[in-house]
């Protein structure tokens, strides 16, 4: 039968319920999609995904550096740093305010192939 204290438990267990949802939802909101990473800090305004625009595409520097196994540090240091001459003559402006984590992402993503 219904009674208060079984409203109470039914209660106390909903709530456990939505706790343990968003304790293992978290984690995975935490963790910033790649194009979205670019997006916000405006990489998008100079490379596309499968077109170059001011940069080259991101498909392209995947192909570029696909079998390279030293890539890895090398486009961490040219994203963070910018400069010029790999590409062309135009320079990639330095980026310091992108997060370690959020740079470690967009090589990862890269080196993957930077699929969309
Ligand atoms: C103002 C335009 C501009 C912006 C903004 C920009 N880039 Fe670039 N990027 C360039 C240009 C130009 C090059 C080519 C440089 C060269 O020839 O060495 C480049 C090169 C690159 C390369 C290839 C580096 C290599 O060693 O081959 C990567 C990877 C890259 N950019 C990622 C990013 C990311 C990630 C962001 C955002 C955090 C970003 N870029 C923002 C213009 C830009």
């Amino acid at each position: 039968m219904n009674n208060a204290r079984e409203d109470g438990r039914l209660r106390a267990s909903l709530w456990t319920a939505l706790v343990l949802v968003l304790a293992i939802a978290a984690p995975a909101l935490q963790a910033a999609a790649p194009t979205d990473i670019l997006n916000k800090n405006a990489c998008s305004a100079c490379h596309g995904i499968d077109k170059a625009i001011v940069g080259p595409a991101y498909q392209a520097v995947a192909e570029k550096y696909a079998r390279d196994p030293k890539a890895k540090g090398g486009l961490a240091k040219r994203i963070r740093e910018g400069g010029s001459g790999t590409w062309g003559p135009v320079p990639m402006p330095p980026q310091p305010n992108l997060s370690d984590a959020d740079l470690a992402t967009v090589v990862d993503w890269l080196l993957a192939g930077a699929k969309p």
